[in-house]
């Protein structure tokens, strides 16, 4: 059988050059340069990373590209204060505010005060709603479900109208939206999670499962159709004794190696969705940025 391997970085390069190539279009035509401003509050080292790699990609795209970092102890009353004149700042197109949010900030005030025209990351309710209604094309989409249906696409073709797709797990950032995307691609959607009854065999029936559980390799191979296609979302860092004293290792929610005895088509962890999610957010940004000129902008 063939390496069922879906390459996630080489497809997120695609998704990347035709960004940086629209970018230079935007700023060759109108003098636009697409912005993202990304806010980040207290020193989590994990979310430090993701950041600075945020920023990173911004600037190899060609864009304006703006990090605030606020100490631990900013006020919920300050944090929406910056996000507010991020707002009326035109020079940013996309804002992003890194979660977790410190505990006594209150999160979902945060992310309904972005402008549901900068909100890149397709958490604000205006955002969901339009998804929801199945308007995909004017909702900013998150961005690993978005990231996931390009994968999908590439797999399997543009259209998936009546596969089975199960999708375990159903967090407002990766679940609910992917359902919302699948569904509005015409597959039978399931949402699974933590309390379904028989979860290996509801996946047993998925000609596509979507994985976000955040659980290490939960989902196991004998769980795999013959000829399914899977995503995995999770990112788990785990004790990998094996490679040596404390050394750690990424792993996906579905066991990999096994998963690919029976699959057609998976996506591995790292260098599957993970790629993706970025390279979406620089999408969001660009399209945004597409928007203010008041141009269609490019489809991914
Ligand atoms: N923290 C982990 N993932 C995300 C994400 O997609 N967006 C934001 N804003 N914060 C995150």
């Amino acid at each position: 059988m063939s390496d069922p391997k879906i390459d996630g970085k080489a497809v997120a390069d695609e998704v990347m050059a035709n960004v940086k190539r629209s970018a230079d279009l935007l700023i060759a035509e109108t003098g636009i340069t697409p912005g993202l401003a990304v806010i980040i509050v207290g020193e989590d080292p994990a979310s430090q990373v993701y950041v600075a790699s945020k920023g990173k990609r911004a600037k190899e795209c060609g864009f304006h590209s703006v990090q605030h970092t606020l100490p631990a102890q900013t006020s919920e009353e300050d944090l929406l204060d910056h996000v507010c004149a991020l707002n009326d700042d035109a020079s940013i197109h996309g804002i992003l505010v890194q979660l977790p949010l410190p505990a006594h900030i209150d999160e979902n005030r945060v992310i309904q005060i972005i402008s549901p025209a900068k909100d890149v990351d397709g958490f604000h309710l205006t955002n969901v709603g339009m998804l929801t209604v199945g308007d995909v094309s004017n909702a900013f989409v998150p961005c690993t479900p978005a990231g996931s249906m390009i994968l999908l696409r590439r797999a399997l073709g543009d259209d998936l109208s009546g596969r089975n797709a199960v999708v375990v797990g159903r967090s407002n950032i990766v679940g609910k939206p992917m359902a919302s995307l699948l569904l509005a691609a015409n597959c039978t959607v399931t949402i699974a999670h933590s309390r379904t009854k028989d979860l290996a065999d509801v996946v047993r029936g998925a000609d596509i499962v979507v994985a976000a559980v955040g659980r290490p390799e939960m989902v196991k191979g004998d769980w795999i159709a013959p000829g399914a296609t899977v995503i995995d979302v999770g990112i788990n860092r785990i004790d990998a004794p094996e490679r040596g004293e404390g050394k750690t290792r990424l792993v996906g929610d579905v066991d990999y190696n096994e998963a690919a005895q029976h699959a057609a088509h998976i996506t591995p962890v790292p260098g599957g969705v993970g790629p993706m999610t970025i390279a979406l957010l620089m999408a969001n940004t660009l399209t945004s940025a597409y928007r203010s000129a008041g141009r269609e902008p490019p489809q991914f």
